[in-house]
């Protein structure tokens, strides 16, 4: 569930590539190359690369594990509807995404990523209440989360301004969306449970995995567009888009 927060992880590589050490990503792009796209492509991938043990120079962190707080999930109205809440969200693997294709309207300011990341793995602490498949559910204990061929799309569009000679980018929206091909998880060392029921719900998850990631997405997608939104023009008020795009 975790895995989307590598995108602000990948975010930072991106307009990254738009300091002043070409070298580290592999060169700028002209705005009159027909593929620009392709070499954007490029440079973004080698600034990732560069990137995955992170790049204090750059204000980037280490990029693993990724860490979100919280995020609940609803299963069914009234008062015995199921609710799960995770904490302590810890996802692994998000520096081995790359980025598989780019669109851009320079004109306009606009990008489109494509990425893909072959395996995500999660951990977290849950709580949950309310009845699922018929037994009362209440209780607690650790959730894991394998996720193979993870694949997100990111939408972002930038507003030029001037600042003491130089062009930069300020974010003016951002959006995402992501799926996963192929989920396995699992919950284990539940509170107030036993094995019958551990074994019963660990059935229905892995049975309703795509369905219990669409519950969740609304939720995660806020959580995502908005941790990278602050990060990303955070990014982008330090580094000159001038320095990354030129004519
Ligand atoms: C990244 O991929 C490599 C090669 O498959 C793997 O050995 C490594 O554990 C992965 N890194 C993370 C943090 O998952």
């Amino acid at each position: 569930m975790a895995n989307y927060q590598v995108l602000v992880l990948f975010f930072a590589a991106v307009i990254a590539s738009g300091t002043s050490n070409t070298h580290i990503f592999g060169g700028r792009c002209s705005r009159r190359d027909p593929n620009v796209d392709a070499c954007l492509l490029r440079s973004f991938n080698s600034l990732i690369e560069y990137m995955k043990g992170g790049a204090p120079e750059l204000g980037i962190e280490e990029s693993e594990p990724i860490v979100i707080d919280e995020l609940s999930i609803a299963l069914g109205g009234g008062p015995d509807g199921y609710r799960a809440t995770f904490k302590d969200i810890h996802a692994t693997g998000a520096s081995n995404m790359t980025i598989t294709n780019v669109r851009s309207d320079l004109e306009t300011h606009q990008f489109q990523l494509t990425l893909f990341g072959p395996h995500i793995s999660a951990r977290a602490r849950y709580r949950s209440s309310g009845v699922l498949l018929l037994v009362r559910a209440s209780g607690g204990g650790e959730y894991w989360g394998e996720y193979e061929g993870v694949k997100a799309k990111v939408y972002f569009r930038g507003e030029p301004f001037e600042r003491d000679g130089r062009t930069y980018l300020k974010l003016q929206q951002l959006k995402l969306d992501f799926s996963v091909k192929d989920i396995q998880m699992g919950v284990e060392k539940l509170q107030n449970s036993n094995a019958v029921l551990e074994a019963a719900l660990n059935l229905f998850i892995n049975t309703n995995a795509q369905e219990l990631l669409k519950e969740m997405k609304p939720e995660l997608k806020r959580d995502l567009a908005e941790k990278m939104s602050r990060f990303l023009d955070n990014i982008l008020q330090k580094i000159p888009y001038d320095d990354w795009i030129v004519d």
